[in-house]
């Protein structure tokens, strides 16, 4: 993709490993507006599900693909010919397709398909292969890479690798390794694997031990070149690693990891709100970087340090992740210029009538309460779509 070595290829699940959330479930429209957003900020490659999986991720796929524009789309397939030949059905229209097949290869998962270790080296032979002469970009991952047997990691990694995978994905499925293992595990397995070198090696981190960050950056130190992640973190129980994190923290951080992706940072602000609305997973008000409290200072000490110099408690500035240097407390003094672009802050673009409407009911809330908070807007704007 790239010759420079310092870049990190990022590589979004939201709408693949995102929507495994139970309860996050995205409708088609929203799907596409997220993986447009996605592209537009200027994320690699897009996993924009699993097409095997029902008709619906099939759909959103093919569409979500055939509306491409720079960045690559992929899909899911388990090690089989029918889910790779399906998989690619969908993400062959675009202009950059990748198909993304993957197998259990740790002895717990082994034992669901009951294969030997030989079976299962022969099934994934067959099925890179398989992929490969479907499409020339083809990535593999040993699902619980973390918990399997060195010996038999790099034997079947070797064996994707001569099978013709272009990346080789290693996932830590259950957020079970520590920063350190992770960083050793890809310097080992790109030291001591044939044909390691030829690959882009990727890290897939979740969030079981609040560790999907540390250990995505630390694959990195590594030598791993493409980062698995979602907006807000979202994901499988706690989550995955959260895409706005690892490139606030390559970006903030350089002096120590000298890295660089190709995310444009101003626009986390925004994706991370639609993505908390449409798959209705809220963010928790002190998540890191897009948290509500993520740049907000209440104590006296910081009030004063900011009004002085705010680097005194910032460490990245606002307008780098997409806020408006200003805090705009809504009250009944408000007007409705201040109302559109707080709600645009909050990702709801509305018409002029609808916004008329959202105004009425705003001025009526704030006769009532001092200060009118973001949820409250929410709640406004929910009443207003349903009618209530
Ligand atoms: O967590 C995991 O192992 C996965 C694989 C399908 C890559 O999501
Ligand atoms: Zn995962």
């Amino acid at each position: 993709m790239t010759n420079d070595k310092n870049r990190v290829v990022i590589f979004d699940t939201t709408l693949r490993d995102g929507e495994q959330s139970p309860g996050a479930t995205m409708s088609h429209a929203e799907k596409l507006e997220i993986a447009e957003l996605l592209d537009d900020m200027g994320v690699d490659i897009i996993e924009a599900g699993f097409p095997i999986a029902s008709e619906g991720d099939f759909d959103a796929v093919s569409e979500i693909a055939k509306r491409s524009k720079q960045a690559v789309i992929c899909g899911l397939a388990r090690a089989n010919y029918k889910d790779i030949d399906r998989c690619w059905e969908a993400v062959r229209h675009a202009g950059r397709p990748r198909i993304h097949t993957f197998i259990g290869t740790s002895p717990l998962h082994r034992a669901i398909p009951n294969l030997t270790q030989d079976e299962m080296a022969e099934r994934i032979h067959d099925t890179v292969t398989h992929a490969r002469n479907l499409c020339d970009n083809v990535q593999w991952s040993p699902m619980d890479a973390t918990r399997t047997e060195w010996d038999y990691l790099a034997r079947v990694v070797e064996i994707a690798i001569k099978a013709g995978a272009t990346t080789i994905n290693i996932p830590d499925t259950v957020g079970y390794t520590a920063p350190n293992e992770s960083a050793e595990l890809i310097r080992r397995l790109i030291a001591e694997v044939p044909g390691a070198d030829e690959v882009v090696f990727a890290t897939h981190c979740h969030n079981d031990l609040g560790m999907a960050t540390a250990n995505a950056l630390a694959a990195v130190e590594g030598g791993a070149r493409q980062i698995e992640c979602t907006i807000n973190g979202l994901g499988e129980r706690a989550g995955n690693t959260a895409l706005e994190e690892v490139v606030m923290a390559m970006k903030v951080r350089h002096d120590i990891m000298p890295f660089h992706t190709g995310v444009d940072s101003t626009k986390l602000m925004h994706i991370s709100r639609r993505v908390a609305t449409v798959s209705g997973f809220p963010v928790q008000y002190n998540k890191a970087i897009v948290g509500k409290n993520a740049f907000a200072h209440e104590s006296g000490i910081h009030q004063d340090g900011m009004l002085k110099n705010a680097e005194t408690f910032e460490i990245m500035r606002p307008e780098d992740v997409g806020l408006s240097a200003t805090n705009i407390v809504m009250g009944k003094h408000s007007g409705r210029a201040a109302l559109r672009s707080k709600l645009k802050e909050l990702g709801y673009d509305l018409a002029d009538n609808q916004l008329n409407d959202v105004f009425v009911r705003f001025k009526a809330l704030a006769d009532r309460k001092k200060e009118v908070f973001e949820d409250d807007l929410l709640a406004l704007v929910r009443d207003q779509e349903s009618g209530e």
